[in-house]
């Protein structure tokens, strides 16, 4: 342990910062891994797109906005979303805490129950957790009901400034088909144009079909 620990010399030294900021990473790895399933536990931010994003989030949360990465199935859309959040650990953030939900299951959980207010507590923890990776957004059949709570969690976490993942099979817009916007819906697409700092189309085969995934 150093002598000096007192409020004054603390992180002066840039041994003792880089002490810190390793102590740091090591705990937001840690969270990382709890909230990371086994398929992804390799993921890395390969994308450039994707690493500049995370590292924009890292030094200022608060303007990173959203993150958003569009493309076919097996294109490696959720490795680079945990890959971003897993780069960002590593920095060693002063703060980190995530959820990684995926946006069939979130619906799932928030129907309204047999226990009263469990919805309600859940779209609350979703909306305030300071990252959220919303996996496959546009693959649950759309509804009033779907487009309420989508908007409720986006309008939040875009009042607050927080970052947000979003992976989706449909293209951000397309208006020969079908896409992100007309699924959320108009409220929530004007929000998502703003917040959205990092579009990043994935094109390629398959993964899972063309042998190289694991
Ligand atoms: N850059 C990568 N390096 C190694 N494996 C990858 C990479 N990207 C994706 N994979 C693997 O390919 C498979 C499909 O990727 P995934 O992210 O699930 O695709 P998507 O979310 O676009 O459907 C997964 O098994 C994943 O672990
Ligand atoms: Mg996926």
């Amino acid at each position: 342990m150093p002598e000096n620990q007192d409020a004054e010399s603390a992180g002066e030294n840039p041994g003792d910062q880089e002490w810190h900021r390793r102590a740091r990473a090591e705990y937001a790895l840690n969270r990382w891994k709890t909230a990371t399933p086994p398929r992804f536990r390799d993921a890395e931010a390969t994308i450039p797109e994707v690493a500049a994003w995370a590292d924009h989030a890292l030094s200022d949360n608060a303007s990173a906005g959203a993150l958003l990465l569009t493309g076919l199935t097996g294109t490696g859309k959720t490795h680079q979303g945990y890959g971003a959040l897993r780069r960002i650990a590593a920095g060693g953030p002063d703060r980190f805490e995530l959820i990684a939900v995926n946006s069939a299951d979130m619906y799932g959980s928030l129907r309204p129950s047999q226990v009263m207010g469990a919805g309600e507590r859940e779209l609350r923890r979703l909306s305030e957790v300071q990252y959220l990776l919303l996996d496959d957004l546009g693959t649950a059949k759309a509804s009033e009901w779907t487009e309420e709570v989508t908007y409720r969690l986006i309008n939040y976490r875009y009042n607050h400034c927080l970052p947000t993942i979003i992976t989706s099979n449909l293209p951000a817009r397309n208006e020969n088909g079908p896409d992100l916007s007309g699924f959320v819906g108009a409220r929530v697409a004007s929000r998502l144009a703003e917040m959205v700092t990092g579009l990043v189309p994935m094109v390629g085969a398959d993964r899972r079909r063309s042998g190289r995934a694991a």
